[in-house]
């Protein structure tokens, strides 16, 4: 079986783990046309203004978040601290613009990281690089006013230095005043004659700082410094097999979204079905990899319906497959027709993908099989073996209610 690079950070917990929600949160929820408005409609920040002035999400309830997270099965989470737009749902004393200062008036960061840690859900930061408020970050390509007229003047009296000491202090309070953090998220970089890289950020500094502060947490791979990735993270598409990097497996983490955007966003339609919900965790990792899954709350604070919907097939499924989630990794054997396998040592889990009429056959593997059973309630599955070493096992006719059924193989060990 693989085995992926070692990491500087403690990913022993978060290879077990495997299912983690991502919650994208900011101004952003009152326009609720993607987290990018700002950029994509190249606002002014007068322009952007009133999201601030009025942000005020009197049905904030992260007690409700972190219990539908635990209940559709997620171990973890990682929360937008300040996103592009460079708004931060803590109180930072390094700048005016947050949470408290918003008709709010109260910090949202310390309540989200309270609710989902009194579940026992691992906490993670996101946090961004890019700001597109910020006085001394620099117009760039990527940038909201890059458009501008005059951009020459924009940036004039500009200095990155001075930004890059702000992102430390905040990383300073984020990893000093809200105890254990697991997991950073940097977001993220675009070297280039235009762009931003390691040189901006000071990547080194802040993976410095980060392990300082935070000795077992878990950076990912986008401050353009290779040596600091403990985890790397495609985004928005499915790996076909594991990730790996100059030829090495690595640990890894897909993140996707229920429907289009990662902010709220009313009008975006794109909303997945449950079964490919499923498939999507489980060809995550049974290609070796982590899910996370993301929610964009409200401008009033609450998760839209229909993501509830969505976490609640995570819910319903996980309920009695979980074992071939968590602690599990890709197998070394060959999968099955239709089928994906998730391994745990001497257990093999078949997720089949489009149920069979009667057999589901399982080549070279006849003579490793002890017993063979249905994961969702344990009822025993016949099964013979040919003369190839084949296992056929004997599918009842009528697909079990599970959007993907699991059949459990305990492997002679
Ligand atoms: C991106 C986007 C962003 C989103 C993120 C999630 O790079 O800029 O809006 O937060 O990735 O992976």
């Amino acid at each position: 079986m693989h085995q992926p690079k070692a990491t500087k950070g403690n990913t022993d917990w978060f290879v077990n783990d495997r299912f983690g929600m991502f919650i994208h949160w900011g101004l952003y929820a009152l326009p609720a046309r993607h987290e990018w408005v700002k950029n994509r409609e190249e606002l002014t920040d007068e322009q952007y203004a009133p999201f601030f002035k009025y942000f005020n999400p009197k049905r904030f309830d992260p007690d409700r978040w972190a219990e539908l997270a635990q209940a559709a099965g997620m171990k973890y989470m990682v929360i937008t601290s300040k996103h592009h737009e460079g708004f931060c749902l803590w109180d930072s004393q390094f700048t005016d613009y947050k949470a408290t200062n918003t008709p709010w008036g109260k910090d949202l960061l310390q309540e989200v990281v309270r609710a989902f840690r009194s579940r026992g859900l691992k906490i993670g930061f996101y946090y961004s690089l890019i700001d597109w408020h910020h006085p001394d970050f620099t117009v760039d390509m990527r940038h909201s006013q890059r458009n501008h007229p005059d951009r020459a003047a924009l940036n004039q009296g500009r200095d990155m230095s001075k930004y890059r000491a702000y992102m430390k202090n905040q990383v300073r309070e984020l990893l000093t005043n809200f105890g254990k953090i697991d997991v950073i998220w940097y977001d993220f970089s675009y070297p280039g004659p235009d762009g931003k890289g390691r040189d901006d950020w000071d990547s080194a500094g802040l993976e410095e700082l980060s392990r300082s502060l935070q000795p077992e947490i878990i950076i990912n791979n986008r401050l353009d410094l290779p040596s600091s990735a403990d985890i790397y993270t495609p985004e928005q598409f499915q790996p076909r097999g594991w990730v790996r990097v100059d030829g090495q497996p690595v640990v890894w983490e897909t993140c996707q979204t229920f429907s289009g955007s990662w902010g709220y966003h009313r009008d975006e339609a794109t909303w997945k079905s449950p079964g490919q919900l499923i498939r999507m965790l489980v060809n995550t990792v049974a290609t070796g990899g982590n899910l996370l899954m993301n929610v964009g709350p409200t401008a009033l604070g609450e998760l839209d319906s229909r993501a509830e919907d969505a976490l609640r097939v995570y819910g319903d499924w996980m309920r009695q497959h979980s074992e071939s989630i968590y602690g599990c990794t890709a197998s070394a054997l060959k999968a099955p027709r239709d089928c994906r396998l998730t391994q745990n040592g001497d257990r093999l889990y078949a997720h089949i993908f489009a149920y069979p009429f009667r057999h589901l056959h399982i080549d070279d593997i006849g003579d490793r099989i002890e017993y063979v059973e249905f994961l969702h309630d344990g009822s025993e599955i016949h099964f013979s073996v040919d003369a190839a070493n084949s296992a056929i096992l004997q599918l009842p006719v009528v697909q079990p209610r599970a959007e993907v059924p699991v059949v459990k193989l305990y492997l002679k060990s």
